[in-house]
């Protein structure tokens, strides 16, 4: 019998609802973006993102159902991001997630954001095992190991910074609008690798560190500000994207060696990003490497990655109480 999955992410600035059937195909998704309302600010404010999706939950769970052409009887259980994330957001997702599986009586499944992040690769397509997932986000930036579905084991991850923060600190210094990540990938491919910047922890481990060149980028701009000298903002976004890509490329082929492992797949909204999606691809078809990457509109928070990872969970029996309580921080290994 096939498995609908009716899933809700609020974790941030977006609203979402999605139904997924099986894990893998998607029936429908309604994304109501906040964008450009925190774009006013500079950044995502927490109070408001909270308000809006309280605004707009009931209307994205209605449209979602209403365009899927199912009615909730075809629902076979709910699936809800408890965390991480903003926890006034989460808050109302997670209340709404409870509320539907009380009323329509239906199972309720807590997913955690990055599993969701992670299973935006099976709407591609059906993931293959063992596989490495890099994952990189506003909030993550960690190399997991998955020996089968539902199963994350981390290998590595970044002591500090993560890299979407990372691009959204330099975008900032660049004085580009909020969110600045995908401006510093385009501006990028207007400039050359001209400014000198460290390559961030080249060292033995699979661990990653951000921080140093976001310090570097920033004492740079500041110095050559009180200098009177021009940046050639250009130059220096594609000084740091490639610096960024070249470490994460490296660590990641590293770890595909030294487990042996042959798939990799990579998420979170940073996959988005054009340099990682294409030496990724040239990397990985000159090491026999079978790569997966999400759709950009599934890079990005979404719910139909939130019912992908749902499905999964609810196989393994993973089921919640009405008690479901959202977490601002929560473990997503074992
Ligand atoms: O996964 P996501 O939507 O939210 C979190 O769970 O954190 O990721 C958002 C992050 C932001 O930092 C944004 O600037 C970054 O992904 N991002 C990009 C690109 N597109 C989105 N960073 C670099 N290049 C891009 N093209
Ligand atoms: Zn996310």
């Amino acid at each position: 019998m096939d498995t609908y999955i009716l899933a809700i992410e609020s974790s941030c600035d977006e609203t979402s609802v999605s139904i997924v059937k099986n894990g893998k195909e998607e029936i429908n998704t309604v994304v109501l973006s906040q964008m450009d309302t925190h774009a006013n600010y500079g950044g995502v404010v927490p109070e408001i993102a909270s308000r809006m999706h309280v605004e707009n939950i009931t209307m994205v769970i209605e449209e979602c159902i209403n365009k899927s052409g199912l009615s909730m009887d075809d629902i076979t259980a709910i699936g809800v991001t408890y965390g991480p994330g903003l926890i006034g957001c989460l808050l109302v997702g997670v209340q709404a997630a409870i509320t539907l599986s009380y009323v329509y009586n239906k199972p309720l499944i807590p997913v955690h954001h990055i599993a969701g992040h992670i299973y935006a690769n099976n709407l591609v397509s059906d993931m293959k095992f063992p596989l490495i997932a890099l994952v990189v986000s506003g909030g993550h930036t960690e190399l997991i190991l998955m020996d089968k579905d539902y199963s994350f084991k981390k290998i590595g991850g970044t002591l500090d910074d993560a890299v979407g923060e990372c691009y959204d600190k330099v975008a900032r210094v660049l004085k580009l609008p909020y969110p600045g990540g995908p401006l510093v990938d385009k501006l990028s491919y207007e400039g050359k690798d001209t400014y000198d910047l460290p390559l961030p922890l080249d060292d033995n481990t699979y661990n990653f560190s951000f921080s140093g060149i976001k310090s570097a980028v920033i004492n740079l701009v500041h110095n050559e500000e009180q200098r009177g000298n021009e940046i050639r903002k250009a130059d220096l976004a594609c000084s740091f994207q490639n610096r960024v890509v070249t470490i994460l490329v490296k660590k990641t082929l590293k770890a595909l060696k030294e487990y042996h492992v042959e798939n990799l797949i990579i998420a979170g909204g940073v996959s988005a990003n054009s340099k990682i999606r294409s030496e990724f691809e040239q990397v990985c078809k000159a090491n026999n490497v079978n790569l997966t990457i999400p759709n950009i509109k599934y890079c990005t928070d979404n719910a139909a990655m939130i019912a992908a990872a749902g499905y999964y969970a609810y196989k393994k029996g993973i089921r919640s109480g009405l008690d479901l309580k959202a977490k601002a921080t929560t473990n997503l290994f074992e």
